[in-house]
C-alpha cells in the first residue's frame, strides 16, 4: 500500500509503496478515508518529536473497516471509524476512573519490539506516528484509538474530530466544565480555537469573547458562535476583555501558548477563574508567576491535554450534534488534497484564510 513517508528529520513527506501486517489481538485493519493535517505532525517531521525515522505520520484519521483481529468485537467490516492519539490500556486506575489521557500504560495499545512491525519497509520497521500513522491508504490501529461514528458523516469532517474537535470542545466541555451564562475568553481563532468556540455554544456560555491577530480568523470565529472579537495585534486584549467583563473572565483557554499570550491569559482571568494552557507556542515559551498576586487573586493554571476527551463517548457525541447542526465541523475543512500533496498542505496553512487542509485522496 501507499504511505506519506518521512525518511529522516527535515525530510519531506514522501508517497512510497510500504508493507502494513494484518491485524491480530485488538487490532483493526482500516482503509484510509480522509487524514487532517495538524501542526504536531508537521513538528515531527521537521524536529524529529513524533518517534524514529522513517516514520508515518497522520493523527486525524477517518476510515472504513476492512478487517479485525480476533479479539475485536466492537467493530466489523464495513463500520465508519475516527481514530484518535488517546492511547489507553483500559485497565489501570486512570482508565476505571475515565481519565483516559492519563493512562498508566499507553504502549498497550502498539505492538511490543519483539512482534513483527504493523508497517515496513522492504523488511526495516517503520514508526506509526501516535499508534495511528494516518497519511496512508491503509492503517492498523487498536481498537482503544478508534470510534464508530454513523455512515452520512463527509469523511474530512468525521477525521478532524479525531484531535482539532476533541482538545478545542473537549477544553471547554471537559477540562473547564464551563456552565450555562459564563463568559469564556478563548485566545487563537485556529483550526483547534474554532472548535472551543463551538464547545462554548454547546455548553451555553453567554458571552464567547475570542482575540486573534487576523481578522478573516475573527470573522470566521463570529460564525462559530463569538459574541465579541478583539484583534490584538491592534487592540490591547486584556483592557478589552477587562472592560467587557467588568474585571475578568472565569475560563480563559490560550490556543497560542506563546509568551505574550500566556501573559495576557493571566491578565484576564478573574478573581477565582482559570486559564487554560492548550497551545504550544514552542519549547520555550515560559511564564513567569508572582505568587503573591496570584494567590491574592485566586487564580488557577490548568493545562489540557486532547481536551480530557473520553475519545469513545466524544466523537458520536460530535457526530451527532454535527448531524442535528449543532456543531459546525464543515467551515473547518477549507481544503482537500490528495496524499503526495501533504508539503503543500502545510504551506498553504500560511494563508489565514485556511482552517484546515485534510488528506481525501488517497490515490487508490
Ligand atoms: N494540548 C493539546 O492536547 C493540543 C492538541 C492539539 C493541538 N494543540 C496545539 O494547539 C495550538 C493551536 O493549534 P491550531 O491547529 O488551532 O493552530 P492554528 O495555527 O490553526 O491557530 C492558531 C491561531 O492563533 C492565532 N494567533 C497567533 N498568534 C496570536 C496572538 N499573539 N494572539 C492571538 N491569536 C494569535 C493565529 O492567527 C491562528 O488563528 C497549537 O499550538 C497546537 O500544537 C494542543
Ligand atoms: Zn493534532
Ligand atoms: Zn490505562
Amino acid at each position: 500500500m501507499k504511505a506519506a513517508v518521512v525518511n529522516e528529520a527535515g525530510a519531506p513527506f514522501t508517497v512510497q509503496e510500504i508493507q502494513i501486517a494484518a491485524p491480530i489481538g485488538s487490532e483493526v485493519l482500516i482503509d484510509v478515508q480522509a487524514s487532517g493535517l495538524c501542526h504536531s505532525d508537521l513538528s515531527a517531521r521537521i524536529f524529529g518529536i513524533g518517534g524514529a525515522f522513517p516514520a508515518v505520520f497522520g493523527h486525524e484519521v477517518a476510515g472504513i473497516v476492512a478487517a479485525v483481529g480476533p479479539d475485536v468485537t466492537e467493530f466489523v467490516p464495513g463500520d465508519h471509524v475516527v481514530g484518535s492519539l488517546i492511547q489507553s490500556c483500559g485497565e489501570c486506575l486512570h482508565c476505571l476512573a475515565g481519565d483516559l489521557v492519563n493512562c498508566e500504560h499507553p504502549e498497550r495499545t502498539e505492538r511490543s519490539a519483539e512482534q513483527e512491525p504493523r508497517l515496513s519497509l522492504d523488511g526495516q520497521a517503520l514508526t506509526q506516528g501516535m499508534a495511528l500513522g494516518g497519511f496512508a491508504q491503509q492503517a492498523l490501529i487498536h481498537a482503544r484509538q478508534l470510534a464508530k461514528v454513523p455512515e452520512d458523516l463527509p469523511w474530512a469532517q468525521a477525521a478532524l474530530i479525531g484531535c482539532g474537535v476533541l482538545t478545542g470542545a473537549g477544553a471547554v466541555l471537559n477540562t473547564a466544565n464551563v456552565k450555562q451564562g459564563e463568559t469564556v475568553v478563548i485566545i487563537g481563532a485556529g483550526g483547534v480555537g474554532l472548535n472551543a468556540i463551538s464547545g462554548a455554544v454547546v455548553a451555553g456560555a453567554t458571552r464567547i469573547i475570542v482575540t486573534d491577530i487576523e481578522d478573516g480568523k475573527l470573522e470566521r470565529a463570529k460564525r462559530f458562535g463569538a459574541t465579541h472579537v478583539i484583534n490584538s495585534a491592534n487592540t490591547d486584549p486584556v483592557a478589552a476583555v477587562l472592560e467587557l467583563t467588568d474585571g475578568g473572565a472565569p475560563h480563559v483557554f490560550d490556543f497560542v501558548g506563546a509568551a505574550p499570550t500566556l501573559k495576557q491569559a493571566i491578565g484576564m482571568v478573574e478573581q477565582g477563574g482559570t486559564m487554560y494552557i492548550i497551545g504550544i507556542g514552542g519549547p520555550t515559551a515560559s511564564l513567569e508567576i508572582n505568587a503573591l498576586e496570584f494567590l491574592v487573586g485566586r487564580k488557577n493554571i490548568r493545562t489540557v491535554y486532547m481536551g480530557h476527551s473520553d475519545m469513545k463517548r466524544d466523537i458520536p457525541m460530535y457526530a451527532e450534534l454535527y448531524r442535528q447542526g449543532r456543531f459546525n465541523l464543515d467551515e473547518l475543512v477549507s481544503k482537500e488534497i490528495s496524499l503526495s500533496q501533504i508539503d503543500e498542505g502545510y504551506e498553504s496553512l500560511k494563508d489565514g484564510s485556511i482552517a484546515r487542509v485534510v488528506v481525501t485522496d488517497l490515490e487508490r
